[in-house]
């Protein structure tokens, strides 16, 4: 956050001493000193004459050729572009050759991006602006043409145009029939141009020298987009096959730098809004984030602490009432090492029966009943039992603990009766008188409560009722029959 703020104000210092102090500079005239004093760079084939600027050759030059001429003149010193607003007020007179019907090329203002003379080839139609090399964006610049020529893609021989890239296709061009003002009329011709940083316009006035000015032309247009920011200012004027003159009388210019960045646009703004709108935003969400994470944390956790004491609750009391519950064949399998034949207990009619333990804590064993899969009548049982053991409560029937239907498979789960079947005991070994009685009366008390007990005492709701009714009749005694380890006595 610290190094942001430091970044903001580095930037912002940056910014604004970058913007030296505001140009402004006048040529109320020209004399033949002009080019040589230092205050001008002169280049190609530009004169400095008694009163005027001459950018192409004279006529009375009897020296030098009038033709295919480029001249370039530029203040020596680079001014601000942007973030500014400038205006630029100059004079010039362009006349034809004495002599000559058809006139030449024209001029231009120019904000060059550095103070290099005209490009090549850049006579004739280029005005010096451009020239074959520098088409298509090589070169960063703002020239607003004062065309005398009317060459295939210009509106006619005296409009005014704005190049940057290309002089075939000018970001604009307007002639200046409607304005009255003949560029090459040879008369003195006043011509501002302002640009308003603001508004990103710019705005183009012209009148006979002492006529009021009046706009001539706006355009809109990013010029941060266009040239650096540092620019060079000046006139560029060619001649091709037919001569002319290009004077420029006076010229002033002046730019103000715009104080505040952040409605400018530029590159530092631009930076900086996004400094200023994603810094803030970033900063907030992480203080959210760290404010909020432990006690989110928290929520979430107390949230899988309650569904878990719910699991928890519902296990124990599932548990603790002996509710029946599903198992997986997977936690069966595994209960009975995969149904082996060491974990067999015994066979009847409907399937057979393995000793399991399950992995509880702390471990139960139980007693796993596999019912013969094919078996039809199998599957009746399997829902008898399910329906009417799963609802008994006898100390001495054996209780349901659970079931499995996976598919083909179809398993119960009852309690593990360490003692065995009855059978093993009855007419096969010694029981005393006590263990005899107890086992009568306990079989006793079962049947008592299989054929009564658990048809009054469950009748309070009709469901059970129903089911229970046809109960008795069929699984307990008959499994008794059938699978002997499942009922078994608890003595
Ligand atoms: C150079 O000449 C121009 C035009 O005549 C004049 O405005 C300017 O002050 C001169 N500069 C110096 C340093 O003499
Ligand atoms: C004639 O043109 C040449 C070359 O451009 C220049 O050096 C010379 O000063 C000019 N003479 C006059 C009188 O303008
Ligand atoms: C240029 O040539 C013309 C005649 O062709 C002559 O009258 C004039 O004085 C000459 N100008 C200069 C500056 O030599
Ligand atoms: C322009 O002048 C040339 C001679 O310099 C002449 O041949 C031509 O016909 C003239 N054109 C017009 C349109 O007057
Ligand atoms: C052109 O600009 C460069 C740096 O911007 C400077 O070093 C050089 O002297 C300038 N040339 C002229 C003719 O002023
Ligand atoms: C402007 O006027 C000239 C001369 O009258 C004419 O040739 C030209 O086509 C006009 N321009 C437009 C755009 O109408």
């Amino acid at each position: 956050m610290l190094l942001l703020l430091f970044l903001y104000t580095f930037l912002d210092q940056a910014s604004s001493t970058f913007l030296i102090d505001p140009h402004t500079f006048s040529f109320p005239s020209f004399d033949p000193n002009s080019c040589t004093n230092g205050s001008l760079i002169c280049m190609g084939s530009v004169t400095a004459g008694n009163g005027y600027l001459s950018l192409t050759p004279e006529p009375n030059n009897n020296s030098t050729s009038p033709l295919e001429k480029v001249g370039r003149v530029l203040f020596h010193h680079p001014v601000v572009a942007w973030p500014a607003s400038f205006s630029t007020t100059f004079t010039i007179r362009i006349s034809p050759f004495p002599n000559s019907n058809v006139s030449g090329d024209g001029m231009a203002f120019i904000f060059a991006q550095d103070n290099a003379s005209s490009p090549p080839s850049s006579t004739g139609s280029y005005l010096g602006i451009l020239g074959p090399s520098t088409q298509g964006g090589v070169v960063q610049q703002l020239a607003v043409e004062l065309d005398t020529y009317k060459n295939e893609w210009d509106p006619d021989a005296n409009h005014i145009g704005i190049d940057t890239i290309s002089i075939i296709n000018p970001v604009a061009a307007e002639s200046l029939n409607a304005t009255g003002i003949d560029l090459k009329s040879g008369r003195n011709i006043k011509v501002r141009i302002d640009y308003h940083g603001w508004k990103k316009l710019l705005e183009i006035s012209m009148a006979y020298s002492g006529d009021m000015l009046v706009s001539v032309f706006n355009h809109f247009i990013e010029i941060e987009d266009t040239v650096p920011s540092s620019v060079f200012v000046g006139f560029t004027a060619a001649t091709g096959r037919v001569p002319e003159s290009h004077h420029v009388l006076d010229w002033t210019f002046s730019t103000i730098p715009l104080p505040d960045l952040n409605n400018q646009g530029s590159k530092y703004d631009k930076m900086k809004t996004i400094l200023l709108i994603v810094v803030p935003l970033i900063m907030g969400l992480l203080i959210v984030l760290i404010c909020f994470l432990p006690s989110f944390r928290r929520l979430v956790k107390r949230k899988k602490e309650m569904v878990k004491q719910k699991v928890d609750i519902e296990i124990r009391s599932r548990t603790a009432a002996n509710v029946p519950k599903m198992f997986t064949h997977k936690m069966l399998a595994k209960a009975t090492h995969n149904f082996s034949k060491e974990n067999l207990l015994g066979t009847g009619g409907f399937g057979s029966v393995y000793k399991g333990t399950l992995k509880d804590d702390p471990p139960t064993i139980v007693a796993v009943k596999k019912i013969s899969a094919t078996s039809k009548q199998g599957e009746k049982e399997y829902f008898a039992e399910i329906c009417t053991i799963g609802r008994l409560r006898h100390k001495n029937i054996v209780q349901l603990q659970g079931w499995c239907h996976e598919g083909e498979h179809h398993l119960l789960v009852y309690k593990y009766m360490p003692n065995g079947s009855l059978d093993r005991y009855i007419g096969k070994q010694f029981l005393d008188w006590d263990t005899r009685f107890k086992i009568l009366t306990g079989l006793a008390s079962a049947l008592l409560y299989l054929h009564e007990d658990s048809i009054s005492s469950s009748g309070s709701t009709t469901t059970t009722n129903i089911e229970s009714k046809s109960a008795p009749q069929l699984p307990s005694l008959d499994s008794s029959k059938a699978d002997d380890v499942v009922l078994q006595c608890d003595f």
